[in-house]
């Protein structure tokens, strides 16, 4: 399993993956998002330094992906925290292969940048996704509007 940025040649995996029924249900943004409007999203995504779009690799095939988006970057009592999201391949979905994948990112992100906290906003009736972190040693700091929201804390 490796982790790696993003490229340009990801744009039919990473609007698949966006796209898939299940990832849809569990956004915060449920809505289909065209062809257009992804290639778009990728190019900014691609430029941005407040945000970080990898792809997890196993044994050369792609199996998903992590983005973290800084928050508030000028908050200075809330400097350097990222949210993530993640997301599997369908057909990879079950396995146990979420945690590797989401420690390997964590580690990706630390080794390239400031980071105080990582959170994550799940949907309540997420469960594959609470029990991932939760496992991961995050911990829940609020609910809102149906989600759960979560905290690795330094
Ligand atoms: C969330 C997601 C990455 C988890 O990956 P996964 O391969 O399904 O999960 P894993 O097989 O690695 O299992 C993670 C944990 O969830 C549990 N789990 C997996 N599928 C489950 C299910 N359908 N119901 C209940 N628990 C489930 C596993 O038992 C495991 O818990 P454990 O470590 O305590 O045993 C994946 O389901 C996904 O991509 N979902 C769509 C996008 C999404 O919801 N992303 C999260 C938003 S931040």
């Amino acid at each position: 399993m490796r982790i790696r940025p993003a490229r340009a040649e990801d744009a039919a995996l990473l609007l698949e993956l966006r796209n898939d029924p299940d990832t849809r249900r569990y956004s915060v943004h449920t809505g289909v998002v065209t062809e257009q409007e992804h290639r778009a999203w990728l190019q900014q995504s691609l430029t941005r330094t407040d945000r970080i779009l990898l792809i997890a690799e196993q044994d050369g095939e792609p199996i998903g992906t992590v983005r973290f988006d800084l928050e508030n970057p000028n908050d200075r009592e809330e400097p350097e925290t990222w949210e993530l999201s993640i997301t599997l391949a369908p057909d990879k979905r079950g396995r146990g292969l979420a945690g590797p994948v989401l420690h390997a990112a964590q580690n990706h992100l630390t080794e390239q940048r400031p980071v105080r906290s990582i959170r994550a906003r799940v949907r309540t009736g997420n469960t594959a996704s609470l029990a991932l972190f939760a496992r991961a040693g995050y911990r829940q700091y609020r609910t809102e509007d149906g989600f759960v929201l979560l905290e690795l804390a330094p």
